[in-house]
């Protein structure tokens, strides 16, 4: 049976770990040719042994720091071009969120954390849409957050960014529709990932609380009372990026298990 993503030639920044991470694997098992991107190179090879494993020959990989923008962007799409061909789909999920109140936060963290998530996404959107519009065919996703629409104390320049892609994005899908290529966010809440991890370690030092203990309200704020895995969000992910989800974009879909109140 012919694998739904069997001409698909992929992108996925932050692929190693966490989203990304799970996102790859659906879209390998699926049969797309997909470029991984993160910063560490043995993890990275380590990934793309995994995934060869499970369909030889479709997953490559390129080590670069997405601060370095527009540089490592272009860097990045000119590598997939000559190793998975032309890209077809863009999963944006490099990233982080810094715990730090946002009066406390330093310029340069508020810098930095704009430069990989915020510069890192518009300058990979930017490096793919010529190639996407050319082939009238593509599909950007972003893994944005859900404190881009209910700003979180706790996170202030995640939901700065988050905000911020939010509106870069709706504009960006504007312009693309005319050409085909969709361009859509996803806001996951608290996911259990290295992230979600160091979050909460960085939560417990300062309430002096046990790292479990701080998982454990998370758990409980949570409508459903559970946190989804990166698979329960890389789910999500692959339906809007595959035919089933293609009337959908310029928006950008909360799974967060319900936990944010807006409608
Ligand atoms: N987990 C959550 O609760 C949650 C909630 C809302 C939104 N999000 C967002 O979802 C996205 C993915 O988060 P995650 O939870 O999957 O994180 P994660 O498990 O920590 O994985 C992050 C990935 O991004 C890569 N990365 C990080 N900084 C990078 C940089 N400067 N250059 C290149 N690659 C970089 C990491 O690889 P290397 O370390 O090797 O570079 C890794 O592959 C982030 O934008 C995050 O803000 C997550």
């Amino acid at each position: 049976m012919e694998k739904i993503f069997s001409s698909a030639r992929a992108i996925v920044t932050g692929g190693s770990r966490g989203i990304g991470r799970a996102v790859a694997e659906l879209l390998v098992t699926q049969g797309a040719r997909v470029l991984l991107v993160g910063r560490d190179t043995e993890r990275l090879q380590q990934r793309i042994r995994e995934l060869n494993g499970l369909f030889p020959e479709h997953a490559f990989a390129f080590a670069c720091d997405m601060a370095d923008q527009p540089a490592s962007a272009d860097r990045v799409v000119d590598y997939a071009v000559k190793t998975i061909g032309k890209p077809t789909l863009l999963l944006n999920g490099a990233g982080g969120a810094s715990i730090v109140r946002a009066m406390d936060a330093p310029w340069s963290l508020w810098v930095e954390d704009f430069q990989v998530k915020f510069f890192g996404y518009l300058a990979m959107a930017r490096a793919i849409l010529p190639i996407m519009t050319e082939q009238r065919r593509g599909v950007i996703i972003n893994i944005v957050g859900i404190a881009g629409k209910d700003p979180n104390p706790a996170l202030p320049i995640a939901s700065a960014v988050n905000g911020a892609l939010n509106g870069v994005m709706k504009v960006l899908a504007d312009d693309a529709s005319a050409y085909g290529v969709r361009i859509l966010n996803v806001n996951p809440g608290a996911t259990q990932t290295d992230l979600l991890t160091a979050m909460a370690k960085s939560a417990a030092k300062e309430s002096g609380q046990n790292v479990a203990d701080v998982i454990d309200q998370m758990r409980a704020r949570s409508p459903l009372k559970r946190l989804p895995g990166p698979m329960d969000i890389a789910r999500i992910v692959v339906f809007l990026m595959s035919s089933q989800a293609d009337f959908v974009t310029g928006t950008s879909i909360d799974v967060d298990g319900g936990i944010h109140r807006g409608v």
